[in-house]
């Protein structure tokens, strides 16, 4: 009798322990007219586990299985994930109507960046200031300013380092190289007074950003306390720095602090610090990584250092240590510095694209057309598509004259590769496309 009990209550417990997963493959169904769906076994987290953990491995494989098009199913909810970059992802980018980068970046502002509710929820306010940050960071002309006055901080920042440690020194690089460019860009952002040689801002803003993703995901407190304090401290000593010095700032935070006191927002206030630390963020994010990763691929290999020391010296005007010696335009237009440059990205940019459907919209991927309800996001793992194998000879090693054209003995820039025997001008997207593209 005990033993009939015994069997009873375990075959009990096994129902009940195997229901959330019969429940997963009944529930979670593939509906007609979507993308495949791959929805992994573990009931509600679906594939949340191995996407947080190695992305890339799972999508390509899921890629080679499923094609250019399919749903995951991860935390509750289905992710769409796009590889067409022939159809869909031109569409994605021409789309701006339905299909928008911005509205989904507006998802992070007030747990990630800070933003006071009330601020956020200004759409009036929010508009002019995004409006105006695409004119002033993405718009070839101001773009051009902007780098002047990087090269002007980053020259005083490199002579002062030399100053403290010698024209030769052993350094930590990746530290020294993100301090550098975290430092310059906020100079070059907000104007030459700011306080970013300051080592506590520093030292706060990685923290803020170490807890960037659990941000994102709304992590509870004690996750996320370090960077929460650390934030708190930009806020203050950006506030501080206002206070005192509104005058010293660039045009660009000119027209910004303009904008915010139309609205009743002071330059000492939350809701502007918040957008200052946005923009330290957008200006940083992926120079830090992209500059470190171009300085160790060019050191890792003798015969690319002489190849880019040869071809730096080509622009090289004078003698003196500043960024003012280089001749800027034939650097940035020589074919074979681009390339090793486009090809450090195309290895290295840990970047997705995505677009937020702002309302219902029809995809054609591959010859079919798919239908996204409002609210879908579709997200395009570009360092799988930068490592196609339909597109790149060897995707997985270095080419420094992967992007580099020669015809009738004349070196351009190659733009154009091909996948599945057509064009693109879309196998490489480290800056992303249409109207939010950076460069
Ligand atoms: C290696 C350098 C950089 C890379 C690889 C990069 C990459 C990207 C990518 C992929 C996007 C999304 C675009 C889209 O999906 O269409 C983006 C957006 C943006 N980037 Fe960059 N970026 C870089 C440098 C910068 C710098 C230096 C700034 C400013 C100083 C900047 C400001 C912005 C802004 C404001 C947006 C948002 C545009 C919008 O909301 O419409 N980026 N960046």
């Amino acid at each position: 009798m005990a033993l009939e009990l015994d069997a009873q209550a375990i075959i009990s417990a096994l129902v009940l322990a195997s229901l959330p997963f019969i429940l997963h493959q009944i529930l979670v169904r593939h509906r007609p007219g979507d993308p495949p769906l791959h929805k992994g076994w573990i009931p509600y987290y679906g594939v949340a586990r191995e996407l947080d953990q190695n992305p890339e491995k799972l999508l390509a494989r899921l890629h080679k299985k499923y094609g250019d098009i399919f749903d995951v199913w991860t935390n509750g909810a289905r992710m769409t994930i796009c590889f067409d970059i022939l159809e869909a992802v031109p569409s994605m980018y021409r789309n701006t109507k339905q299909m928008d980068f911005h509205d989904f970046e507006v998802r992070l502002h007030t747990p990630v960046f800070g933003y006071p509710v009330e601020y956020r929820d200004n759409p009036d306010l929010q508009k002019e200031i995004h409006d105006l940050t695409n004119v002033y960071s993405i718009n070839t002309d101001n773009v051009k300013l902007m780098t002047e006055e990087f090269t002007v901080a980053f020259d005083k920042l490199l002579h002062q380092s030399i100053r403290e440690k010698g024209t030769e020194f052993v350094t930590d690089m990746r530290d020294w190289a993100r301090y550098l460019m975290y430092a310059a860009t906020c100079k070059a952002l907000f104007g030459q007074h700011f306080p970013a040689e300051e080592e506590q801002m520093f030292r706060d803003f990685l923290a803020w950003e170490w807890d960037f993703v659990n941000m994102a995901k709304h992590k509870p407190m004690k996750k996320i306390q370090k960077g929460w304090d650390a934030r708190e401290r930009i806020f203050k000593r950006i506030s501080e720095d206002m206070a005192v010095n509104e005058d010293k700032v660039t045009d660009f935070i000119k027209t910004r602090i303009q904008i915010h006191k139309k609205y009743g927002y002071d330059p000492t206030s939350r809701g502007f610090a918040s957008g200052m630390l946005q923009l330290i963020f957008a200006g940083t994010a992926n120079t830090l990584p992209t500059s470190f990763w171009y300085l160790s691929i060019a050191l890792s290999d003798p015969r690319y250092t002489k190849m880019l020391r040869e071809r730096i010296a080509l622009y090289v005007k004078s003698d003196e240590l500043s960024s003012a010696s280089f001749d800027y335009h034939g650097l940035t237009n020589d074919p074979i510095l681009t390339s090793f440059f486009s090809e450090v990205l195309r290895l290295k940019a840990s970047i997705w694209g995505f677009r937020l459907c702002i309302e219902d919209a029809i995809l054609p991927v591959g010859g079919k057309e798919y239908f996204f309800k409002k609210g879908t996001t579709i997200w395009v793992p570009v360092p799988i598509v930068h490592r196609d194998e339909e597109i790149y000879e060897k995707p997985q090693e270095f080419e420094p004259n992967r992007f580099l054209k020669v015809e009738d003995g004349k070196m351009t820039k190659k733009v154009m590769f091909k996948k599945n025997g057509k064009l693109t001008r879309l196998a490489h997207l480290p800056f992303g496309g249409g109207k939010s593209m950076v460069l």
